[in-house]
């Protein structure tokens, strides 16, 4: 049930829908600190809707302040490098995360013991007017729900296997392209084969359940729905915005953007209460 309105607010600020989904909440003055938002009524909004934005809100002058806003959201997944990825473009990237180049549909945590329920984005510094470097996230439950039939008969037959050998983000996991989601609804786990000899640490992908000839049928229209308006948000960055992003039921992923632009995104994952185990993985 859509609880948006036209004249939503919460504390005093506007509540409004983002096309195909998700809600935005616009500052209501300019350098308000997010921390006027109560963080119940947000991580309801952002169960519901699956993708907040925080906008005009003051951002976070270090990852020492974004740690301490996203240990409100729920218990933080930390990584080997700490509860803050610095996203953003390397001189010398050793993995595509760190380059300049498009990174295609994923789930986050699909290598790790516990799968992050919600992703922090804050943007530390915008990549610029014509510069690229859109976060796309596509709604999933939705996808399942608009598919042809016939469609969805071919993906539910189809399991993908995963690996990646890069250091921090090393690991295996299986998992049914249409899995549940831990509150029973169907969703899709995917991980979408990266395009071009260029892609950086490129991970091992193989897809079994259907005949070797039928792959090309699956990804084509399995990518078709990822992608459709219908279910694709792709968000432009502006300096400042807070995106909180349910990875439960949404993919996401990241287009291109101009080398040397100053996109600066950091990111932190929160856990479900109680943290969900991964089921899927295979290294553990
Ligand atoms: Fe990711």
């Amino acid at each position: 049930m859509d609880t948006i309105t036209d004249t939503a607010q919460i504390a005093g600020h506007t509540v409004t829908p983002i096309t195909p989904f998700g809600v935005r909440v616009d500052a209501a003055h300019p350098g308000t600190p997010v921390t006027d938002l109560p963080v119940a009524r947000l991580r309801e909004l952002a169960r519901e809707h699956h993708l907040l934005l925080l906008r005009g809100f003051t951002g976070f002058p270090n990852a020492e302040d974004l740690t301490t806003y996203s240990a409100q959201w729920g218990e933080i997944a930390m990584w080997p490098y700490g509860a803050v990825l610095e996203l953003v473009e390397h001189d010398n990237p050793d993995d595509h995360i760190f380059d300049h180049r498009y990174v295609p549909m994923h789930w986050d945590s699909m290598y790790r013991e516990q799968i992050a329920e919600f992703q922090i984005f804050h943007c530390a510094s915008a990549p610029g007017a014509g510069n690229g470097g859109r976060t796309t996230f596509t709604q999933t439950e939705a996808v399942l729900r608009d598919a042809d039939p016939a469609h969805r008969e071919l993906w539910e037959k189809v399991t993908g296997s995963y690996r990646r050998v890069a250091s921090d983000w090393a690991g295996a996991c299986v998992s049914p392209i249409v899995t549940t989601h831990p509150d029973g609804f169907p969703i899709i786990r995917y991980n979408e084969p990266p395009v071009g000899e260029d892609f950086l640490n490129r991970p091992d992908l193989e897809f079994t359940g259907v005949p070797v000839e039928q792959l090309p049928e699956f990804h084509r229209t399995l990518n078709d729905a990822l992608y459709d308006p219908r279910h694709l948000y792709a968000h432009t960055w502006q300096t400042g915005d807070v995106v909180i992003a349910d990875n439960y039921t949404l993919l996401h992923g990241r287009e291109a953007f101009t080398s040397r632009s100053p996109r600066h995104l950091q990111r932190v994952h929160v856990l479900g209460a109680p943290p969900l185990e991964n089921t899927a993985l295979t290294n553990g």
